[in-house]
């Protein structure tokens, strides 16, 4: 760790979009190394092509608002992620308008935001959150002052508000740690090395913590020693829910139960249930672990028998698989965890019925029969596209019982196909019919109670659910991140980020859902699901977006909008929606695609704003967009700003963000000279 060569190897090797930090350190080199999904199943299966429907279209939009209306008021704590109860435009949101920015060359470090707005940082990394923790000390870390302080790489973000929006709770995931930029030097002894692997432990996981202020529209701050603050760190230990809870194939030395696991990894994306608890993904957790490697669940998994890159295994043996004692333990990761923020001392769940795979984060809708529906993307090259419909059915002011809704359910896989197909040549040319569309079905693997796959148990399908949705013939999508429904329509956006393989030699080919080669920008998939009905097993679809900078690329598509008139956008990762209906993207990449910093764009969804990209937000040097937290009906926005700096080192930062400072000052007290993940408020300037 010592050795940014050593903890770096991709260095000077990477392709696309991500950083060579990003690569090695977040995704285990995942472009690198050889595509996990070598399955032979269609990547576009034929299905008989369905006329659009514009009534169901239509059905869906009230019953989704009312049901989510009703459900998030039920629950009494404040409002969910689309800031307005999901009762739909509340008039207030029109006011948060904005003259778009101008895109951020990618050399420059600065946060910037429209004429009018200002921002400020709510929490950073190193922030004490409990009353004994210690003032963050960069140059005196250690793994105790750690655990009682904010984690490093902010990724989801939700801050729930009590009615009089002067009370708040955020909660936030941390996704990885970047040892090269947390230290002013490279450690100075083994036993330093060892202490620094501690506190990458206490760095990862989540952050709940108390917000206050004066009145609502106003900047908020955090209270150091709230009541409800809380860290999730790899000691806090988690309940397994669902078929795999006790099963053979999640126990380990340390649990023969098989129902207890500590910590949560790679925890990326998330979601606000509509009875306010939070969900969050286990996205990259293959990383961590060091297996044998051989076996087939494994390589579909990009699991491996190297050392990892953070050596974990080197003092805690349940990340070293290769031996029986702990060779179930990556099957406890990679899941959906659900954590009730509102009770500090509760044990945050890991949900099973959800399916094990790179979970990017799950979005929670309310069927009008009453059951909710989930949907997750696993974001690797070439992989699925999932929804998981409960068994049981929402029950108004009955939070005990809505929180084991995960518990039990089906669980689907999405396939996708084109009313264009034979049109499509991998170039993003824009079919005759005007549009890239089609219909699809959502192909069953856990169905009442039992397995559909055959030759796979229930217990199978669920920790092994990439080769269960190999089976099924699941559509090879280029790498889905969020999927959240539009609570005022229900319609289902997906994220699908890039993916730089797509068509090449020996990998799918292009097809009307995934319709260009070497898609290095990303798109953007509309759904609708049949009949308005979340639960339904077929859907239509279109894109929204074929990302990408008009000027430099003319394979965009903006559903028709000129592109003239867009702001460049590439490599879309996070979603969220305003009270006006509108959809908010941030991005994860686009540095080293279109030569900008990442932001947070606004996309218009309806009539002749549709395709209409605004760029709100740009980010620090070299850092990701994440969370994005849409308040309009206050004028707010926020972003959890990940990885800034990432490709600075110890002592040579190319980001000073958040804590600007001019060179060669001495920062004010509390302040360092370096580059701190933080959680960032925008709101209307004085
Ligand atoms: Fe952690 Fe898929 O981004
Ligand atoms: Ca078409
Ligand atoms: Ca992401």
């Amino acid at each position: 760790m010592n050795d940014l060569k050593k903890l770096l190897p991709m260095l000077g090797h990477t392709r696309g979009k991500r950083s060579a930090v990003t690569c090695s350190l977040k995704c285990d080199n995942a472009c690198s190394k050889a595509v996990c999904n070598t399955s032979a199943n269609n990547y576009f299966r034929d299905i008989a092509s369905t006329e659009f429907s514009r009534r169901s279209a239509l059905g869906i939009g009230l019953a989704g608002a009312l049901s989510a209306a009703v459900l998030v008021q039920g629950n009494g704590q404040g409002q969910n992620s689309q800031g307005n109860n999901g009762v739909g435009h509340s008039g207030k949101g029109g006011k948060f308008g904005f003259t778009p920015i101008a895109p951020v060359d990618a050399s420059v470090d600065s946060f910037n935001v429209p004429a009018g707005f200002d921002w400020s940082p709510i929490i950073r990394w190193g922030d004490p959150i409990f009353n004994e923790a210690p003032d963050f000390d960069f140059a005196n870390q250690n793994a105790a002052a750690q655990a009682g302080q904010f984690g490093y790489n902010n990724d989801y973000l939700e801050i729930l508000r009590q009615p009089n929006g002067k009370k708040g709770l955020l909660v936030c995931n941390h996704e990885y740690v970047n040892p090269q930029i947390m230290f002013p030097a490279a450690p100075a002894s083994a036993a330093e090395e060892a202490e620094r692997r501690n506190i990458f432990r206490n760095a990862v996981g989540m952050t709940v913590v108390e917000l206050e202020r004066k009145k609502k529209g106003q900047p908020w701050s955090y209270v150091r020693g709230g009541g409800l603050n809380r860290r999730v760190t790899m000691d806090t230990e988690f309940e397994l829910t669902g078929p795999l809870a006790g099963s053979d194939f999640v126990k380990t030395a340390a649990d023969p139960t098989g129902t207890k696991v500590f910590g949560t990894l790679g925890n990326c994306s998330g979601g606000t249930t509509p009875w306010g608890t939070i969900l969050s993904g286990e996205e990259n957790f293959n990383g961590f672990f060091r297996t044998n490697g051989t076996s087939v669940e494994d390589r579909r998994y990009g699991l491996g028998n190297a050392a990892t890159g953070m050596g974990w295994e080197l003092e805690d043996p349940r990340f070293d698989a290769r031996g029986e004692d702990y060779r179930n333990e990556p099957n406890r990761f990679g899941y959906i965890v659900e954590i009730d923020p509102e009770d500090p001392n509760s044990t945050p769940k890991k949900h099973t019925s959800l399916g094990r795979f790179k979970h990017e984060g799950a979005n929670v809708i309310v069927a009008d029969n009453g059951k909710v529906v989930a949907y997750s993307g696993d974001d690797e090259r070439f992989d699925y596209l999932y929804k998981f419909v409960s068994k049981n059915k929402y029950k108004k002011n009955n939070r005990a019982h809505n929180m084991t809704l995960l518990n039990e359910g089906d669980l689907y896989v999405a396939q996708f196909a084109g009313n264009s197909a034979v049109e499509i040549d991998g170039s993003g040319t824009v079919p005759a019919d005007g549009k890239f569309d089609g219909s699809g079905q959502w192909l069953p693997l856990v169905l009442n109670g039992k397995s559909v796959i055959a030759g796979m148990s229930v217990q199978e399908v669920l920790v092994y659910t990439r080769l269960a949705a190999d089976k099924a013939g699941a559509t090879k999508m280029d790498r889905c991140e969020d999927v959240q429904p539009n609570l005022q329509t229900g319609k289902v956006y997906v994220a699908c980020t890039n993916n730089t393989k797509r068509g090449l030699p020996g990998q799918a080919a292009a097809d009307e859902a995934n319709p260009r080669t070497e898609n290095r920008d990303g798109h953007v998939v509309e759904i609708t699901e049949r009949r308005g009905d979340s639960t339904a097993t077929t859907f239509n679809w279109s894109l929204l977006l074929l990302c990408g900078d008009p000027a430099k690329n003319t394979q965009t598509y903006f559903s028709g909008f000129p592109a003239d008139k867009v702001s460049p956008i590439s490599c879309p990762d996070n979603l969220a929606f305003d009270t006006q209906g509108n959809l908010w993207i941030s991005t994860d990449g686009a540095p080293s695609v279109i030569g900008y910093n990442d932001g947070l764009f606004k996309v218009g969804l309806e009539g002749r704003n549709r395709g209409n990209v605004q760029q709100f937000a740009s980010m620090p040097r070299d850092a990701e967009t994440c969370g994005p937290l849409i308040h309009d009906d206050e004028s707010m926005a926020f972003v959890a700003v990940q990885h800034p700096g990432e490709d600075g080192s110890y002592g040579a930062h190319s980001s000073f963000f958040p804590d600007y400072v001019a060179q060669g000052s001495t920062p004010a007290p509390g302040k360092v000279r370096a580059p701190r993940p933080s959680v960032v408020q925008i709101f209307q300037a004085n």
